[in-house]
């Protein structure tokens, strides 16, 4: 068991022909991760989540800050010690090497050679049984799921304390990626290991996180369940990234102490802000409901978009030139082309100062 800490962590990357802006890539990083916990990092592209697990893994050193594992620096623990399962995006599998002996690198290294098939075992609950046809070949014999999978069974065979994952289910089929999430979830636990794990898939940090870190830009948005993120979101970032489908928003100015947003009509605000101040609502497309003819505000349906596991159906609108989107019972006979009313629930709106993102609570 293993908990991590890291401590003012920055790192940028340089250009070595010094043409190119030096990219800020992790900004003042601070978090404590506890023994036993899964916890993911959740960001869009470019946020700085491999380099991240790089720098917990200690393949990079920051350039400033520190990263401890159980209170110790990590450039004082040996390699060997350090007890780390890793699966990275671009999965480095020794060419020559057949699954086989790519798996059972570290067991063999200590005499304990015998104890593989077990570990294989262990793995084939999360990525399928097939794997152990795949451990006579070379990793240019196998597809891109495949060495995945092979890296997986690389990173559980061995004496684990943490686990680092960089979106290591990318590559496998959609029927295996989700049963393969709740075998993770329950191996780690049976296992007690610390799991950090790499996603920009919402659906998948809600399934695999005791805790979600929202990233963007190198720095920490929020923390929390997933839950507490998308009913309570500090910033229009983390209110736009999680929730599906996407928030609406729409952008306002405050006048005599109320939101006011032209067409879409005028709100109160949840805390005073100065006269004219640029305010942006969020209302989710499950906040909008549906009125009878002619009550409520207008909007013709471009599209109509079927949720069968949800039960939904989403309604693209245009609504005075913006498109919104709100949720319709399943199975409600609305076309494209038709017009249709709602009504927004002010009750749930979100409101977001329009410079900074922050929330006005
Ligand atoms: N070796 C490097 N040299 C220069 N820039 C780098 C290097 N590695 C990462 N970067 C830059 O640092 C930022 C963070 O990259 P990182 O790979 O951590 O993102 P990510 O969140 O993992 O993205 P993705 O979801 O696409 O994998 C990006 O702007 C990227 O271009
Ligand atoms: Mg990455």
């Amino acid at each position: 068991m293993r908990s991590i800490r890291l401590e003012n962590v920055s790192k940028t990357f340089y250009d070595k022909s010094r043409k190119l802006t030096p990219v800020l890539a992790i900004k003042d990083f601070n978090l404590l991760i506890d023994d036993g916990e899964a916890l993911v990092f959740l960001g869009p592209s470019g946020c700085g989540k491999t380099t991240l697990l790089r720098l917990i893994a200690g393949l990079d050193q920051p350039d400033s800050g520190t990263v401890y594992y159980n209170d110790v620096p990590l450039d004082s623990i040996p390699i060997e010690q350090r007890g780390i399962g890793m699966v990275f995006q671009n999965y480095v599998l020794i060419p020559h090497w057949e699954s086989r002996k790519t798996v059972g690198f570290f067991l063999r290294l200590r005499d304990r050679e015998h104890e593989v098939p077990a570990h294989v075992k262990t793995v084939a609950k999360i990525t399928g049984v097939d794997i152990e046809s795949l451990m006579g070949r070379l990793p240019r014999h196998l597809s891109g799921g495949e060495k995945q999978r092979v890296s997986i069974a690389r990173a559980f065979a061995r004496d684990l304390e943490l686990l680092l994952f960089d979106e290591p289910f990318a590559n496998l089929d959609a029927k295996f990626r989700a049963q393969a999430r709740v075998e993770l979830k329950r191996l780690t636990q049976e296992f007690s290991v610390t799991l950090i794990y790499v996603t920009h898939d919402q659906v998948e940090a809600m399934s695999i996180a005791d805790r979600i870190v929202v990233i963007n830009a190198g720095r920490i948005m929020q923390s929390g369940s997933y839950h507490a993120l998308h009913e309570d979101p500090d910033s229009l970032f983390v209110a736009e990234f999680l929730g599906t489908p996407t928030i609406n928003s729409f952008w306002g100015r405050v006048l005599d102490g109320a939101w006011d947003g032209s067409y879409m009509g005028r709100a109160p605000l949840p805390a005073s802000r100065p006269n004219g101040s640029e305010v942006i609502v969020g209302i989710r497309p499950q906040h909008i409901r549906l009125c009878a003819d002619g009550a409520g505000i207008p909007a013709t349906v471009e599209r109509a978009i079927p949720y069968f596991a949800e039960k939904f159906l989403l309604l693209e609108v245009w609504l005075r030139k913006r498109r919104w989107r709100l949720q319709a019972p399943f199975g409600a006979a609305i076309q494209p082309g038709d017009t249709i009313h709602c009504r927004l629930d002010w009750q749930r709106a979100l409101f977001f100062d329009a410079d900074s993102g922050a929330r006005i609570r």
